[in-house]
């Protein structure tokens, strides 16, 4: 294959066929390619070997290749000599220096300019799929993910577990497609089990059919908290002793007398406390039953909760190809499930408080016993989970099963891949769990705790206000209201997204909100200033040729636009590296990097007024910087901004 890559004595990189390199989505591969072929001849090495020794430089050179890694017997300093004694340049590579047992690589700045903006034109304005695409590749080609994520509970808080994934669900769909995978995107509601009893309980004696309608998510969870406070016993005897001597008072009763009456409001409270959750049990029981009128008021409930979900969805930049959930799961599906298990002879009838209920034994792997069914035969949680799992399996034939959900539900998780796995299933071990930490302190300024539509109320009105303070930017803003909103959702993105998800971090308002620092505002800043260039520039008149090739890059001589151009041509590596760790915090820490960068050059490499074909080419690359820095945020899940 190498022989195909040189012709006339030049090496060609886009005729290396090398697994991994790619070199039409990947600029940067082509130099890679170019770097390794200066190993082969000295190192006697096939270019495929030669190319996994290519690693980005260290200490400001462009790639490193660290010799002894090829294990080629002899001294590795001694063969790193050699690379430089036969080392030629050519219109890829520059120079190559020594030390010790590592190579250093330099690549010439006129092709990696040239190539790197051309590509990030051209699959910015003219890709295959009509869709910008630099920094996308096809790794995943052919393949099928299921991705669910945000799954929140109705009729329960959207809290910030939810939040993050949500915000991380759709940052791991948006870079399996941008690398090629089909995608099915599931939300997992929780809208089945004994909850939505109290529910209906609850909505009996504290429901509005009015306020049901105008916020049904606020609304149920009031009926929620209120049906809990009733159901809880030793709340129940706290609130009957208080009107046990209220009512009392003025009687004057014989301390016999006054024993037996407080006696009664204790039982009775307890009984009624505990009759709320039989009656919760109750209707649930009717809901696996399929009674209709259970069934009816339950789905009334979800749709109502669902409308409104759907509206915060879209105010985050965020879809989902499926709405599924618990209820979803098929009896028969979770009644096979427990068949097959105890055929294997794995599963165990429970003793004691568990009397009556269907376990299995997971102890040999330290993984408890998780009860299947309960006493009463209703199903949990993660036998829908199992049975849910199969459903898909046999829907959607996937090579990979990603749930998003926070590291309170690891213990859940493993459980239920193992019952998989002892299953037999030979796809359990493509089901992975993307786990994450917990954010604290999530509520409003004012330190009430509230839900995801105040926090980005709040989020919106702040920037709305910030946005005022400068009446000349305010005014040139289309519609401020939407931007501000925007600003708001990127800053609490952007701080969810900047540091390693397992990592807990705490909800700061006033960190979270500036302009200064690494935040999402500033990120949307920097996009709308290179927005801004781009508008004024053709206001004066200054107008990119349509065919770029004409735009001499050789002009962008000074480091600071070498420095934007071997970012812009890294960010494919990103894209990469992201896939493989399942790290947003990888893409916002180069976003950051590159804004720096861009930020670092605005006295240098002045557009307005410098002769026309420099201008130009200056213009190019803040334009190209511009197409990254938007696919970077897009891929975050934010809508970059044009003006703010
Ligand atoms: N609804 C669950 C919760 O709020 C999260 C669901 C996670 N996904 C799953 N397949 N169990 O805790």
């Amino acid at each position: 294959m190498a022989t195909k890559a040189v012709t006339n004595g030049t090496f060609s990189p886009y005729n290396a066929h090398v697994p991994g390199a790619e070199p039409e989505v990947c600029a940067l591969d082509a130099f890679r390619l170019a770097v390794a072929s200066k190993l082969t001849g000295p190192l006697s090495l096939s270019l495929e070997k030669a190319y996994e020794g290519v690693d980005l430089g260290k200490k400001g050179a462009d790639f490193t290749v660290a010799v002894p890694r090829f294990r080629l017997g002899g001294k590795p300093d001694t063969w790193a000599q050699k690379v430089v004694d036969e080392f030629q340049p050519d219109e890829w590579v520059e120079s190559a220096t020594v030390e010790k047992g590592f190579v250093s690589f330099m690549v010439r700045t006129q092709t990696l300019a040239k190539k790197v903006l051309t590509q990030v034109h051209d699959l910015t304005y003219d890709s295959p799929s009509g869709k910008p695409a630099y920094g996308c590749n096809n790794s995943g080609k052919g393949k099928k993910a299921i991705i669910e994520y945000s799954s929140p509970n109705i009729a329960k808080e959207f809290h910030a577990g939810h939040l993050r994934s949500t915000i991380l669900g759709a940052f791991l769909a948006n870079i399996h497609r941008a690398t090629g995978w089909d995608v099915t995107t599931i939300n997992y509601l929780g809208d089945w089990g004994k909850q939505f009893g109290l529910v209906a309980v609850g909505f009996e004696r504290y429901g509005s059919e009015e306020a049901l309608k105008t916020d049904a998510i606020h609304h149920l969870y009031d009926v929620y908290v209120k049906i809990n406070r009733d159901g809880d016993p030793e709340k129940a005897v706290q609130t009957a002793v208080t009107d046990f001597f209220k009512a009392t008072k003025e009687e004057k009763l014989a301390k016999e007398a006054q024993w037996e009456k407080l006696r009664d409001y204790i039982q009775q409270a307890y009984n009624e406390s505990y009759a709320v959750h039989d009656a919760a049990r109750e209707f649930f029981r009717r809901m696996e039953d399929g009674d209709e009128s259970a069934v009816a008021q339950w789905k009334r409930f979800r749709d109502l909760s669902l409308e409104r979900y759907k509206q915060s969805y879209e105010r985050l930049n965020i879809e989902f190809d499926v709405y599924g959930g618990e209820s979803t799961v098929s009896q028969q599906a979770m009644q096979e499930v427990i068949q097959k298990m105890t055929q294997m002879g794995i599963v165990e009838k429970g003793k004691e408080k568990k009397e009556g209920a269907t376990l299995i034994n997971l102890e040999k792997w330290k993984l408890g016993s998780p009860v299947l069914q309960k006493s009463d035969g209703t199903s949990l949680y993660i036998t829908r989970d199992i049975a849910g799992a199969i459903e898909r399996y046999t829907k959607y034939h996937f090579d990979k099963m990603i749930y998003v959900a926070g590291a309170p539900q690891d213990m859940h998780f493993a459980q239920f891949f193992k019952v998989l796995e002892l299953m037999d299933l030979p796809w359990a071990k493509t089901l992975e769990h993307a786990n994450f930490g917990s954010i604290l302190g999530m509520s409003s300024r004012k330190g009430t705790a509230v839900s995801l539509d105040h926090i980005l109320n709040e989020a919106q009105e702040v920037m709305h206000e910030q946005m005022k303070k400068n009446d000349a930017k305010y005014a040139n803003v289309d519609d401020p209201e939407k931007t501000a909103d925007e600003i708001g959702m990127s800053a609490v993105k952007i701080q969810d997204m900047a540091s390693k998800r397992i990592n807990n971090y705490t909800f700061n308002w006033s960190r979270m909100l500036s302009f200064e620092g690494d935040t999402g505002p500033y990120l949307q800043y920097a996009h709308a200033r290179l927005s801004s260039v781009q508008r004024k520039t053709t206001d004066a008149g200054l107008v990119l040729p349509s065919d770029v090739s004409k735009i001499n890059t050789d002009l962008l001589t000074e480091p600071g636009a070498r420095a934007i151009i071997y970012l812009l041509a890294s960010y494919p590596d990103v894209v990469r590296m992201a896939l493989k760790t399942y790290e947003p915090s990888t893409v916002v820490t180069y976003l950051f990097k590159l804004s720096h960068a861009i930020s670092a050059a605005w006295e240098t490499l002045v557009v307005m007024g410098q002769e026309e074909e420099l201008a130009k080419a200056r213009l190019w690359l803040f334009i190209c910087a511009k197409d990254v820095l938007a696919a970077g945020l897009r891929l975050l899940s934010v809508r970059p901004l044009e003006k703010m």
